[in-house]
Formats: C-alpha cells, structure tokens, sequence
C-alpha cells in the first residue's frame, strides 16, 4: 500500500491500514479460490515490458517482439486464467486480449470533460481490471488509487501493472464503503458503473463528498433509465439478469442525487443507450451479454420487462 504515504494528513490512516491488513491477511491464504488468480499474476509478473501505450483505445503493454514464442504462450495462458474478461481492450506482448466491453467508448464520452489529471490524486471507485487506471496514466497523475473487492480484478489488475510497470497506479482491495475514510484527499474520484449497486445512493454520493478535497471533481457514470422525470426504478429480483441492483435513476434523478449529497456546479453531460456493439460476447468472455439481457421482440424492454438501460453522465464538485 504504497499509496498512504502520498495521501494528506486528514486521510484515517489508521483505519485504512486495518482494513488493508485484514483483507492482505484473508486474501494470502493459500486456499484455491485465492491461488487461482495469485499463482498466474505471480507468473504474468515474470515479464517486464518495455513498451507501454496508454494513450490510445487499446492498452498495450509489451510488443510481440519483446517475446519468443514459448513466451507468448506463457503470457497467454496466464492472461487466460483471469477469464472473464469484462473490460477492455488490451494488447499483451502482441496478444489482443477483446473484452466483452468496449471500455474505450464509456471513455470517449468523459474525456472532453474531463478534468486536468496532471500532478493530481485520483480515486478509481470499483475500477475492475484497471482498463480507466492505465488510460488516466496518459495524462499524468501524481496517483491513482483503484478501490476494488472483488479479488479476480484486483489479481488481474496487479498482473496487468507488474508487466508495465507504472508507479504512480496502486490498488487494495477495499470498497466504496470505505471511501469517507480518505477524508478530503481526492482532486478527482471516478465512480463508473456503480451506484446502481448501491442500497443507498444518496449516502454514497455523501462519503464521497467527504473524501474529495474542496474543489475536487467527482465524474459519475451509471446505468439510467431513459426519461426527463426525475425518477428511479426500483427492480425486483434483476435488472437486464444483473442482480444486486438497487436504484436504476433518470439522469435528472442522479442528477437531484448529487444535488442533495452537498455537490455544486452539476453538469448532465451525456446520455446515450446501451447496445450490443458496446457489451458482447467474445472469445475472452463467453457467457451471457447484452443481447441476452434485453427481451428480443421488444427491443425497448429488458428480459423482465423494464425499460432498456441507457448510460448517464455527470459531473460535480466540491466545494
Ligand atoms: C459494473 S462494474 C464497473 C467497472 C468499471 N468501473 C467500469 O465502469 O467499467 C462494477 C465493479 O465494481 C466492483 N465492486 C463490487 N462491489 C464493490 C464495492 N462495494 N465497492 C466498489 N466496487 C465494487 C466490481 O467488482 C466491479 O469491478
């Protein structure tokens, strides 16, 4: 956790370095749920790159001439042990690794807003495999931290960096429940694709208020359902198969959200629906994706009935 030593001094110190402790502690248990992605980072760490392009839509890291055949191989086996693959597209030493999403255009749509990364500390909030931590690099941060639990991003994601190499990334396997503990230490918190997850929005949006420092930015993406009412669907068991999901907003909805959790200068700045050319099946994720979720004869719908999703969003800051 090398990121605590550039945080300010009103981050929980203490607090955080309980709950990294703990998880380090669970998480290097040689059992096999843990062992199945740790042996392979351990392996991928193998390999250095030394060419590194973070800048385009593809992150590369590596070319294929970095490596011998037996070596590219070895790469690709190890790659392949963190299948599914949901975020993406990478090049690895000439491999291309084709995610099921097409994480490059969520991005496209942020960068005419986003804010000056030069030089700045910056939280990822579930960042997944790290694809918007390396694309950030690009522009020079003095540090990203990316928050995520789920130990098969956070292994993959280690993998990814131990063969580019880029210092000022760092990762620990906490969640947005913790984030009211880096009190006014952000410039910039992302969070994508994840306050649809959440039971209470309203309380998320408040705690990272509170880990933004004054003038801080926060960029927000989200699942939405279409409408200009500020309204937010409550589903039952799934929305489009996913479960685990709470609020599915309006963008206006999200928008009187981050309103009401202390946020000023609220911009909705983007709005577009989702489809099968941004989500799919592929050969690095071969389960279920978009086409799945929504019902086939009525193309407006979800599988349950619900209005199809469209992506939302938003940009706030603190004052
Ligand atoms: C829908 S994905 C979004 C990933 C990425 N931010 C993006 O926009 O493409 C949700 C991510 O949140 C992570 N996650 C799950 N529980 C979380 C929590 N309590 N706090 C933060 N992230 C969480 C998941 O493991 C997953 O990587």
């Amino acid at each position: 956790m090398k990121y605590l030593s550039a945080l300010p001094s009103s981050a929980h110190f203490d607090k955080i370095s309980k709950i990294h402790l703990d998880r380090q502690k669970w998480v290097n248990q040689n059992k096999k749920g843990f062992l199945r992605y740790r042996t392979p980072f351990q392996n991928l760490s193998r390999f250095q790159a030394t060419y590194i392009d973070c800048s385009g839509d593809i992150v590369t890291i590596g070319s294929k001439d970095e490596v011998n055949t037996d070596e590219q191989r070895r790469v690709r086996d190890g790659l392949k042990k963190f299948m599914p693959w949901r975020k993406g597209p990478f090049s690895i030493f000439g491999i291309d690794v084709d995610a099921e999403w097409r994480s490059e255009r969520k991005w496209h749509h942020i960068i005419p807003e986003l804010p000056d990364l030069k030089g700045k500390i910056v939280a990822d909030i579930g960042c997944n495999n790290g694809y918007y931590m390396f694309r950030m690099s690009a522009f020079e941060p003095r540090l990203v931290i990316g928050l995520e639990p789920s130990v098969q991003h956070y292994y993959c994601f280690k993998a990814l960096n131990s063969m580019a190499g880029l210092d000022q990334l760092d990762i620990d396997l906490l969640g947005v429940e913790h984030i009211h503990y880096f009190e006014s230490c952000f410039d910039v918190v992302f969070l994508l694709g994840i306050i649809y997850h959440r039971p209470s929005p309203i309380g998320t949006l408040r705690d990272i208020h509170t880990s933004l420092q004054p003038g801080g930015t926060l960029i927000l993406e989200s699942q939405a359902i279409p409408g200009s009412e500020p309204i937010a669907l409550f589903p039952d068991k799934t929305y489009a198969k996913v479960p685990g999901t709470y609020f599915v907003p309006t963008g206006p909805c999200l928008c009187n959200w981050m309103k009401k959790a202390g946020f000023k200068n609220v911009s909705f700045f983007c709005s577009h629906p989702m489809s099968a050319q941004e989500q799919r099946r592929t050969a690095w994720m071969q389960f279920e994706s978009y086409e799945d979720f929504i019902d086939k004869n009525t193309p407006g719908k979800t599988v349950e009935g619900y209005p199809a999703p469209c992506r939302v969003f938003l940009k706030g800051e603190k004052q």
